[in-house]
Protein backbone atom coordinates (compact mmCIF):
# COMPACT_ATOMS: atom_id res chain seq x y z
CA UNK A 1 0.00 0.00 0.00
CA UNK A 2 1.35 3.24 -0.87
CA UNK A 3 1.44 6.31 1.53
CA UNK A 4 0.01 9.77 0.52
CA UNK A 5 -0.68 13.18 1.32
CA UNK A 6 -3.90 13.87 2.95
CA UNK A 7 -5.32 16.83 4.86
CA UNK A 8 -8.06 15.88 7.75
CA UNK A 9 -10.22 18.17 9.73
CA UNK A 10 -9.63 17.34 13.31
CA UNK A 11 -11.77 19.06 15.94
CA UNK A 12 -11.57 22.33 13.88
CA UNK A 13 -8.02 22.31 12.68
CA UNK A 14 -6.42 21.24 9.51
CA UNK A 15 -3.80 18.62 9.53
CA UNK A 16 -1.84 17.35 6.67
CA UNK A 17 0.00 14.21 6.75
CA UNK A 18 1.41 11.02 5.15
CA UNK A 19 -0.43 7.94 5.48
CA UNK A 20 -2.06 5.13 3.96
CA UNK A 21 -5.59 5.93 2.81
CA UNK A 22 -6.65 2.38 3.76
CA UNK A 23 -5.51 3.05 7.65
CA UNK A 24 -7.91 3.19 10.29
CA UNK A 25 -8.25 6.17 11.11
CA UNK A 26 -7.96 5.21 14.59
CA UNK A 27 -4.14 4.31 14.27
CA UNK A 28 -3.78 7.38 12.52
CA UNK A 29 -5.08 9.18 15.69
CA UNK A 30 -3.13 7.61 17.94
CA UNK A 31 0.36 6.67 16.14
CA UNK A 32 0.49 9.32 13.67
CA UNK A 33 -1.08 12.15 15.41
CA UNK A 34 -0.33 11.25 19.48
CA UNK A 35 -4.01 11.84 19.88
CA UNK A 36 -4.18 9.17 22.69
CA UNK A 37 -7.81 10.35 24.11
CA UNK A 38 -9.73 7.70 21.87
CA UNK A 39 -8.91 4.21 22.88
CA UNK A 40 -8.41 0.68 21.25
CA UNK A 41 -10.54 -2.01 22.43
CA UNK A 42 -11.81 -4.94 20.10
CA UNK A 43 -10.50 -3.06 16.58
CA UNK A 44 -13.60 -4.93 14.82
CA UNK A 45 -15.95 -1.97 15.42
CA UNK A 46 -17.69 -4.58 18.43
CA UNK A 47 -17.00 -2.43 21.79
CA UNK A 48 -17.23 1.26 20.89
CA UNK A 49 -14.12 2.12 22.84
CA UNK A 50 -12.59 3.95 19.46
CA UNK A 51 -15.81 6.04 18.78
CA UNK A 52 -15.03 9.41 17.33
CA UNK A 53 -17.54 11.82 15.74
CA UNK A 54 -17.80 12.48 11.73
CA UNK A 55 -19.82 15.16 10.38
CA UNK A 56 -21.82 14.59 14.05
CA UNK A 57 -22.76 11.30 13.30
CA UNK A 58 -20.57 8.46 15.52
CA UNK A 59 -18.10 6.33 14.00
CA UNK A 60 -15.81 3.52 15.47
CA UNK A 61 -12.63 4.79 14.06
CA UNK A 62 -10.93 1.25 14.47
CA UNK A 63 -12.53 0.18 10.69
CA UNK A 64 -12.72 2.99 9.49
CA UNK A 65 -10.70 4.10 6.62
CA UNK A 66 -8.68 7.29 6.96
CA UNK A 67 -9.11 8.11 3.37
CA UNK A 68 -12.79 8.01 3.81
CA UNK A 69 -12.48 11.22 6.37
CA UNK A 70 -10.73 13.72 4.08
CA UNK A 71 -13.21 16.67 3.57
CA UNK A 72 -15.20 15.88 7.07
CA UNK A 73 -15.39 17.24 10.10
CA UNK A 74 -13.72 14.85 12.87
CA UNK A 75 -14.60 15.70 16.52
CA UNK A 76 -12.44 13.64 19.26
CA UNK A 77 -12.79 13.51 22.77
CA UNK A 78 -10.01 16.04 23.11
CA UNK A 79 -12.19 18.47 20.93
CA UNK A 80 -15.13 18.37 22.80
CA UNK A 81 -14.68 20.95 25.72
CA UNK A 82 -14.06 25.16 24.13
CA UNK A 83 -12.00 26.97 25.99
CA UNK A 84 -11.39 24.62 29.08
CA UNK A 85 -15.07 24.60 29.56
CA UNK A 86 -16.86 20.95 29.84
CA UNK A 87 -19.45 19.75 28.16
CA UNK A 88 -22.62 19.14 30.30
CA UNK A 89 -21.74 15.56 29.42
CA UNK A 90 -18.34 15.72 30.89
CA UNK A 91 -19.66 17.39 33.86
CA UNK A 92 -22.37 15.18 34.50
CA UNK A 93 -19.58 12.25 33.71
CA UNK A 94 -17.34 13.65 37.04
CA UNK A 95 -21.02 14.46 38.90
CA UNK A 96 -21.77 10.83 38.93
CA UNK A 97 -18.32 9.21 39.36
CA UNK A 98 -19.22 7.61 36.28
CA UNK A 99 -15.68 6.23 35.27
CA UNK A 100 -14.02 3.48 36.79
CA UNK A 101 -10.93 2.00 35.06
CA UNK A 102 -11.89 4.93 32.52
CA UNK A 103 -10.65 2.85 29.46
CA UNK A 104 -14.02 2.64 27.55
CA UNK A 105 -15.09 6.41 28.54
CA UNK A 106 -14.08 8.84 25.73
CA UNK A 107 -16.23 6.36 23.41
CA UNK A 108 -18.85 6.52 25.88
CA UNK A 109 -18.72 10.03 26.01
CA UNK A 110 -18.65 10.67 22.12
CA UNK A 111 -21.48 8.60 21.73
CA UNK A 112 -23.34 10.34 24.59
CA UNK A 113 -22.38 13.33 22.65
CA UNK A 114 -23.77 12.26 19.06
CA UNK A 115 -27.14 10.73 20.76
CA UNK A 116 -27.74 13.81 22.40
CA UNK A 117 -27.50 16.42 19.29
CA UNK A 118 -30.18 14.08 17.80
CA UNK A 119 -32.34 13.02 20.56
CA UNK A 120 -31.95 15.76 23.49
CA UNK A 121 -34.11 13.68 26.08
CA UNK A 122 -33.69 10.44 25.67
CA UNK A 123 -35.76 7.86 27.36
CA UNK A 124 -34.03 4.49 29.70
CA UNK A 125 -34.94 2.30 26.17
CA UNK A 126 -33.38 5.54 23.68
CA UNK A 127 -29.86 4.99 25.70
CA UNK A 128 -30.15 1.57 25.72
CA UNK A 129 -30.66 0.90 21.98
CA UNK A 130 -28.40 4.02 21.10
CA UNK A 131 -25.21 3.49 23.47
CA UNK A 132 -24.04 -0.03 22.34
CA UNK A 133 -20.55 0.55 23.67
CA UNK A 134 -19.28 -2.16 25.89
CA UNK A 135 -17.87 -1.18 29.30
CA UNK A 136 -16.42 -4.44 30.90
CA UNK A 137 -16.39 -2.51 34.34
CA UNK A 138 -20.24 -2.22 34.22
CA UNK A 139 -20.91 0.95 35.02
CA UNK A 140 -24.12 0.99 32.93
CA UNK A 141 -26.10 2.68 35.58
CA UNK A 142 -24.00 5.54 36.01
CA UNK A 143 -23.62 5.86 32.69
CA UNK A 144 -27.78 6.33 32.49
CA UNK A 145 -28.09 8.80 35.40
CA UNK A 146 -25.54 10.93 34.29
CA UNK A 147 -27.21 11.11 30.26
CA UNK A 148 -30.37 12.27 32.05
CA UNK A 149 -28.58 14.79 34.00
CA UNK A 150 -26.91 15.82 30.79
CA UNK A 151 -30.14 16.31 28.39
CA UNK A 152 -31.28 18.22 31.49
CA UNK A 153 -28.47 20.90 31.70
CA UNK A 154 -28.01 20.86 27.60
CA UNK A 155 -31.33 21.53 27.72
CA UNK A 156 -31.59 24.37 30.23
CA UNK A 157 -28.40 25.96 28.47
CA UNK A 158 -30.07 26.00 25.55
CA UNK A 159 -33.32 27.92 27.17
CA UNK A 160 -31.14 30.40 28.50
CA UNK A 161 -29.32 31.13 25.23
CA UNK A 162 -32.71 31.48 23.53
S1 LIG B 1 -11.81 -0.66 19.19
FE1 LIG B 1 -13.17 0.07 17.71
S2 LIG B 1 -15.07 -0.76 18.25
FE2 LIG B 1 -13.69 -1.71 19.61
S1 LIG C 1 -15.03 2.10 33.00
FE1 LIG C 1 -13.76 0.36 32.79
S2 LIG C 1 -14.31 -0.49 30.89
FE2 LIG C 1 -15.77 1.04 31.24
Amino acid sequence: MKTQEITLNINGEAVTLQVEPEMPLLWVLRDELNMTGTKFGCGVAACGACSVMLNGNVIRSCSYPVGATVDQEIKTIEGLAEDGERTAVQQAWIDHQVPQCGYCQSGMIMAVEAMLDRTPEPTDDDIDRTITNICRCGTYQRIRDAVHDAAEKRLNEQQQTT
